[in-house]
């Protein structure tokens, strides 16, 4: 994608961290954005920030993990602007998961599905056909994360099952794409390579009191990176190195720019970890998680 200016973008978690982030990367190219999230004050807050600026954005309260609010999502956004150039489906959540997988409630695995998966397929839905009836250069941009979507991470499996099915549906997108010289484009964002400042500390906020964790289920102790970088302190005696969400957003848009499917800042140790797993898989192996990846 070459011409920004003018056009518009839909960016789902927009309320806050990496959400807002792109938004105010590609209001700062001259797009539209229409903002969107579960969290209708923060999104307010988010988009009167945005407005107070001059920007051209507009808030549409949506939960992703529910079709028919995305279905709206897609309708008022066309509504609005006429076109979409750009889905970016952001929203997600974290939280501590029990130590065994078969001790994470199905309520957990069901959220993260939900908001992960389901989130990611629901955008999708409600925007492709529109997309492809638009017939023109768009793109549809989904953030995973490398637990799940490219190595496993034992301590977070209901995330990491979300995720990878997320990064599965969104490299068949891409394949279908290609496969029909589509002038839309789907990317796979990957936001790091460090673990970014976000509200993501806080994500039960978000949780559904139907999805509600058992008694037994770890609850979040951190609440900040700062508390998470003293808790890495004291268990691990080295803080952990963060990137901005400014970069993650600046990696985005240079991913729209260049039109590459793998938006994947490089990072040698989870370089390694991929390779290893490969040839791990190649060998008949059986794979072993690197300490760095754990
Ligand atoms: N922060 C990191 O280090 C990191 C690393 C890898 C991947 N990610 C991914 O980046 C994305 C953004 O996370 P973030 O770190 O900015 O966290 P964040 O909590 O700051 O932002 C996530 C946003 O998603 C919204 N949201 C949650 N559930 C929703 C729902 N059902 N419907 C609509 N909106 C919903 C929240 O209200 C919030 O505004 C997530 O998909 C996350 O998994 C983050």
């Amino acid at each position: 994608m070459r011409e920004f200016k003018g056009k518009t973008a839909v960016i789902t978690g927009a309320a806050s961290g990496i959400g807002k982030a792109i938004a105010a990367r590609l209001l700062g190219e001259g797009m539209k954005v229409v903002l969107s999230d579960v969290e209708a004050p923060a999104l307010d807050r988010t988009v009167n920030e945005f407005l107070a600026q001059g920007a051209d954005v507009c808030g549409i309260e949506a939960d992703v993990t529910h079709y028919p609010a995305m279905a709206a999502l897609a309708e008022k956004s066309f509504a609005r602007y006429g076109a979409v150039h750009v889905l970016v489906n952001n929203a997600g959540v974290v939280v501590p998961e029990a130590p065994n997988l078969w001790d994470v409630s199905l309520n957990t695995f069901a959220w993260h599905m939900n908001v992960h998966f389901w989130g990611v397929l629901h955008g999708i839905k409600a925007f492709m056909p529109r997309l492809v009836a638009q017939n023109q250069e768009a793109a549809v941009m989904n953030v995973v994360a490398h637990p799940g979507a490219l190595i496993q991470s034992p301590i977070l499996p209901a995330y990491s099952a979300s995720k990878a099915a997320a990064a599965s549906i969104t490299e068949n997108l891409h394949y279908q794409l290609r496969k029909q010289n589509s002038p839309i484009r789907a990317h796979i964002l990957f936001p790091g390579p460090h673990t970014v400042p976000s509200n993501t500390y806080t994500a039960s906020r978000n949780r559904p009191a139907h999805l509600a964790p058992e008694p037994h289920e770890p609850v979040p102790v951190v609440k900040s990176l700062e508390e998470m970088q003293a808790w890495c302190l004291k268990t691990y005696g080295f803080e952990r190195p963060t990137t901005r969400a400014e970069q993650v957003a600046e990696d985005a848009f240079q991913g729209l720019v260049s039109g590459d499917y793998w938006i994947l800042p490089s990072k040698e140790a989870l370089d390694k970890a991929v390779v290893q797993h490969h040839e791990e898989l190649m060998a008949r192996r059986d794979p072993v998680l690197p300490f760095e990846m754990l």
